[in-house]
């Protein structure tokens, strides 16, 4: 086959991890002369980068594989490719379930696909699972903003809470270098990226892993300095930063937030329950008081910060009252917005094999009744910028209404304002918001 008429597809499932994982291999795909369509049914090359964080995320997966396999058996030109956590996790055993796969990658080995398939056109069937130190980030990403872009800064996780793949998918904590974080940033602040979103499954343990520490104990990188290290970056005007940890989040990240200008007032710390015996039970290493202290701090800083979360109901042995309590803590914060999630049973965890487990009735009733607290808490928040002038970065048209662009508020509301997306692209302007739903705002430029 002529090698520049192949076309590649990319699927991608979960996390921003693995949708910056997904942007770095179309980018090797690129290189590797692969074009991009949007037709995976046209595709000599099908990817899909998959999420197991829940049980229904991974069935996805399976359903979407079948169909490419059955199109294999007519096209054995087709390469298949299962990427991320539902690979990492599986291994050899989604080769037995489907044979017709050529190769399955945990996420550790995103920057090695070229390699991999290299493997797989000299006619292997290839399984990169093994942990790995991650290879730094050589390649061109094929991002799909040419405004926002996330930067990985720290990968995997040393925790365990006791509901999570993550840890058993994403390996131990690999820090990125604060010298390789800003060249990335310095390179996109050049290609006229305006916003860029740090990223890490547990932000606030950025750094532990390098060499190096401080007389007093401290270590030498912390998520802190990294924030002072590449505010600067020319061309870069907002800096964002995902996921926080409540256990580890200082008081000194807050002040550097506050004080830095480039950095958004929005912070988003799960928290996963309001109840303490059952964040015990989650082994998440802090209590309601401790998180509601945190939310306390950065609101005496920056009063109008807008504070986002995840939270998970129907956790095993989860009563009633201890569900309230988790119903409280959401009105009390009054959560711009908030992540939730009926408890599954993920394979490798502990809290799987507990037998205290909820029927899918109470738990899918529980999280109706979150979600609807949810949404009038929402609602409340997005009110107060009602008459409100907003400074809005425009991303995008607005899918639904071309005569208007989208872009979002520093504590990242999804805004949409009649403007024409040509001229508006990348640039902050300043919106009076004259509309609010619960998640978004609209608005006009003045
Ligand atoms: N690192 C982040 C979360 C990563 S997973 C943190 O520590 O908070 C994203 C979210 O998925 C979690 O915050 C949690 O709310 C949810 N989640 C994780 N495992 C889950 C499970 N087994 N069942 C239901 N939700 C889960
Ligand atoms: Fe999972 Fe806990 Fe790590 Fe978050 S901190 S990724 S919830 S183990
Ligand atoms: Fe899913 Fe893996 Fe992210 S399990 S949530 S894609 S780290």
């Amino acid at each position: 086959m002529d090698k520049t008429s192949k076309k590649y597809n990319i699927v991608t499932f979960g996390c921003q991890m693995n949708k910056a994982d997904s942007e770095r291999m179309a980018g090797i795909l690129e290189e590797m002369d692969f074009q991009w369509t949007a037709e995976p049914e046209s595709a000599d090359l099908v990817l899909y980068n998959t999420c197991t964080i829940r049980d229904n995320a991974e069935q996805k997966v399976y359903s979407y594989l079948g169909r490419q396999a059955k199109r294999k058996q007519k096209d054995p030109n087709l390469t298949l490719v299962v990427a991320g956590c539902v690979a990492q996790q599986e291994g050899e055993k989604l080769l037995r379930r489907v044979p017709e796969l050529d190769l399955v990658m945990g996420p550790q080995h995103a920057n090695r696909l070229e390699d991999l398939l290299q493997q797989v056109f000299d006619g292997n069937q290839v399984v990169a699972t093994e942990p790995i130190h991650i290879m730094e980030d050589i390649t061109k990403p094929r991002r799909d903003s040419k405004v926002t872009a996330w930067v990985n800064i720290i990968y995997g996780c040393n925790e365990r809470c006791s509901y999570c793949v993550v840890p058993n998918v994403r390996g131990t904590e690999q820090s990125r270098t604060p010298e390789a974080i800003l060249a990335e940033m310095r390179e996109l602040g050049k290609q006229g990226y305006k916003e860029i979103t740090l990223l890490g499954q547990n932000i606030d343990a950025y750094g532990r892993d390098l060499p190096g520490s401080t007389p007093e104990g401290r270590h030498k990188h912390t998520l802190t300095d990294l924030l002072y290290y590449v505010h600067d970056v020319p061309g870069v005007e907002r800096i964002r930063f995902a996921t926080s940890h409540p256990r580890y989040f200082t008081e000194r990240l807050i002040k550097a937030c506050q004080e830095l200008p480039k950095v958004c007032e929005h912070f988003h710390i799960p928290f996963q329950s309001g109840d303490n015996d059952i964040l015990k039970a989650m082994k998440r290493g802090y209590t309601h008081e401790k998180y509601r202290r945190i939310i306390d701090t950065i609101r005496q800083y920056m009063p109008d910060a807008a504070i986002s979360a995840d939270a998970i109901v129907g956790f095993p042995g989860e009563t009633e009252s201890q569900f309230q309590n988790t119903l409280k803590l959401t009105e009390d914060i009054s959560f711009d917005m908030l992540n939730t999630a009926a408890y599954s049973p993920r394979p490798g965890t502990p809290a799987a094999l507990w037998d205290n487990q909820l029927s899918e009735e109470v738990k899918s009733d529980r999280l109706q009744r979150i979600n609807h607290l949810v949404g009038i808490k929402a609602e409340e928040r997005s009110r107060r910028y009602l008459g409100r002038i907003e400074s809005v970065l425009v991303e995008d048209i607005n899918q639904k209404d071309t005569t208007q662009v989208m872009g979002r508020t520093r504590g990242n509301r999804l805004t949409f304002f009649p403007g024409n997306i040509e001229e508006l692209k990348g640039k902050i302007v300043k919106v009076k918001i004259t509309e609010t739903r619960p998640f978004s705002l609209t608005g006009e430029i003045v």
